[in-house]
C-alpha cells in the first residue's frame, strides 16, 4: 500500500467476499477514510453511506469515544483469552449488553454475526439434550432468510445462491415459506396480511411431530435476503406455536440490534420475546468484530447441572471476549446512551417511511418498504435478475449515494446518526438516480 495516496499495489492478491471480482476490478470503487455518514474515496469522491457499512455503522464512522477507547485498551491489555480464566473488561462488556436486554440476563461472546447464529444453533441442540431431550436435532429456518454464512447458519438460511456451492450441510432441516407477498407491496412497515404464513411451523410440526424440533429461528425483519418486515401477527403466531410443543424461539437480531428500530431490539419493538437472541455489527459500531448470543436464565441454566469442573458448553472462540473488542462494545453503548441514538432512530423512522414512499411513482418502482431505519425499493427486472439492481448502485454511487442491491432491490440501512435533513438529501439522491 502505497500511504501517500491509499491506493493498493495490486488488485490480485485478495480474494474478496462476496464480490464479482472481475466486475469490481473493471471499476474499483476504493474507499480511503470515513466520518459520520460519509465515507471518501481515495480519488476524493464523498458518498453518503447510505448501508451503515454492512448494516452496522449505527452510530456513524469514526466516532472520536469508540476509537480513543480502543486505542486506550490497546495500550493496556491487548489480549487475554476466556478459556477459564478471564479479564474485567469482558465482563464489564457482557453485564451492559444484559442490562438492555430486561429478560436476558446471559450473553456468549464470539465474533461475527455467522459465528452467534451457529453458537445459538448449537446452544439450542445442547440444551434440548441438557433436557433430556436429545431427540429435539429439527433446526426450523425459513426461505430467503440469511443467518450468516457457516454451516449451521446457512442450513437453516433459505437463499439458495448462497447454499448451492456447498451441498448438504446440517442435514436435520426444515424451512418455512419467506413473508414477501406481491399483494404487500408498497405496504408501509408491518403488512397487514400473511400472518398466516406462521401456520407454515404448525405444518412442519405435524409433518416431523414438534417433540423432535429443537429451534425456530428467523430474522425479526429479514434483511439481506430483501429486506421486509413481518406481517402483523406474524411472529407472535410463531412465539405461541413454539411455547405449545416446547421449542425454542430464535431471533437473529444481527441486523435489527442495536437501534435500528427504535429500541435496542426489535423483539422490544414488536413485544415478541425469544428464548435466545443473537447479535453482531452495532455491537461495536462495526469497529472491531464482535456478536453474541443472549440467553433467559432458563435456557442457561439448563446447562449448570452438569460436572462442576468441566465445561459447561464444549464451545467457544479464542477471541470470544476479546478485550478490544469488549472496549468497542462499551464505548460503543456508551454512545447510544448518551447520544440518544435509539431515539433518533425511533423520532425519525416516520420521516425514513415518508421519504422512501413518496418514490413509488418513480420510474420502474414496483416495491418500497421499510421498518425503523430499514428499507428497500423493488424496482422492475431489466434484463437478468439484478442487472437493473447493479446499474442503479453504480449511478447512485457516482451520484454520491452507497447503497445495497440485492438482487433488483436496492437495500438501505445508514448510520442511526442521520438527522431530517440528511433523509431529505437521500431522498433527492434516490429520486434524481430513479427518474435519471
Ligand atoms: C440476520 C443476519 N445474521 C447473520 C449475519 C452474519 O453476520 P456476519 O457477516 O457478521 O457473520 C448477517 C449479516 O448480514 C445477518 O444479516
Amino acid at each position: 500500500m502505497n500511504e501517500q495516496t491509499q491506493i493498493p499495489n495490486d488488485l490480485d492478491s485478495l480474494w474478496m467476499p462476496f464480490t464479482a471480482s472481475r466486475w469490481f476490478k473493471s471499476n474499483p470503487r476504493m474507499i480511503g477514510s470515513a466520518e459520520g455518514i460519509h465515507y471518501q474515496t481515495v480519488d476524493g469522491h464523498q458518498v453518503i453511506d447510505g448501508t451503515g457499512g454492512l448494516w452496522c455503522c449505527n452510530a456513524g464512522h469514526n466516532h472520536p469515544r469508540i476509537v480513543a477507547a480502543i486505542q486506550a485498551q490497546a495500550a493496556t491489555l491487548d489480549f487475554a483469552h476466556c478459556f477459564n480464566q478471564g479479564h474485567a473488561i469482558a465482563f464489564q462488556a457482557a453485564s451492559r449488553l444484559t442490562e438492555l436486554a430486561p429478560g436476558f440476563d446471559h450473553v456468549f461472546l464470539t465474533n461475527s454475526g455467522s459465528e452467534a447464529v451457529d453458537t445459538a444453533l448449537k446452544i439450542a441442540l445442547a440444551y434440548h439434550a441438557a433436557n433430556g431431550e436429545g431427540q429435539r436435532r429439527l433446526l426450523v429456518g425459513r426461505q430467503k432468510a440469511y443467518h450468516g454464512i457457516n454451516f449451521g447458519g446457512l442450513s437453516v438460511g433459505g437463499i439458495g445462491l448462497n447454499r448451492g456451492q456447498f451441498g448438504t450441510l446440517y442435514p436435520s432441516t426444515a424451512h418455512m415459506r419467506h413473508t414477501l407477498l406481491p399483494e404487500n407491496a408498497c405496504s408501509r412497515g408491518q403488512p397487514e396480511t400473511g400472518a398466516d404464513l406462521a401456520e407454515d411451523l404448525a405444518g412442519i410440526i405435524e409433518t416431523h411431530g414438534g417433540h423432535t424440533i429443537a429451534a425456530v429461528i428467523v430474522e425479526p425483519v429479514a434483511g439481506a435476503g430483501g429486506v421486509f418486515p413481518p406481517p402483523v401477527g406474524y411472529l407472535e403466531r410463531l412465539r405461541e406455536l413454539c411455547d405449545q410443543h416446547g421449542i425454542l424461539l430464535i431471533l437473529d437480531e444481527v441486523i435489527t440490534g442495536f437501534g435500528r428500530m427504535g429500541t435496542a431490539f426489535a423483539s422490544q419493538h414488536f413485544g415478541v420475546t425469544p428464548d435466545l437472541f443473537t447479535v453482531a455489527k452495532g455491537l461495536t459500531n462495526a469497529t472491531v468484530p464482535m456478536g453474541g448470543v443472549f440467553t433467559t436464565a432458563k435456557v442457561r441454566e439448563a446447562f449448570l447441572n452438569g460436572p462442576e469442573k468441566m465445561p459447561d458448553l464444549f464451545h467457544g472462540y479464542t477471541y470470544s471476549g476479546h478485550p478490544l473488542a469488549c472496549a468497542a462494545a462499551i464505548a460503543t453503548l456508551d454512545v447510544y446512551r448518551d447520544e440518544g441514538v435509539f431515539e433518533n432512530a425511533a423520532k425519525l423512522a416516520p420521516v425514513w417511511e415518508d421519504m422512501l414512499h413518496a418514490l413509488a411513482d418513480a420510474p420502474r418502482v414496483i416495491d418500497i418498504r421499510n421498518a425503523g431505519i430499514l428499507g428497500a425499493i423493488q424496482l422492475e427486472q431489466d434484463g437478468a435478475v439484478g442487472d437493473a439492481g447493479r446499474a442503479m448502485y453504480e449511478k447512485l454511487w457516482d451520484m454520491g449515494l452507497s447503497i445495497r442491491p440485492i438482487g433488483d432491490s436496492l437495500a438501505m440501512s445508514p448510520p442511526l446518526t442521520l438527522s431530517a435533513d440528511d433523509i431529505g438529501r437521500i431522498g433527492d439522491l434516490l429520486s434524481r438516480g430513479l427518474n435519471a
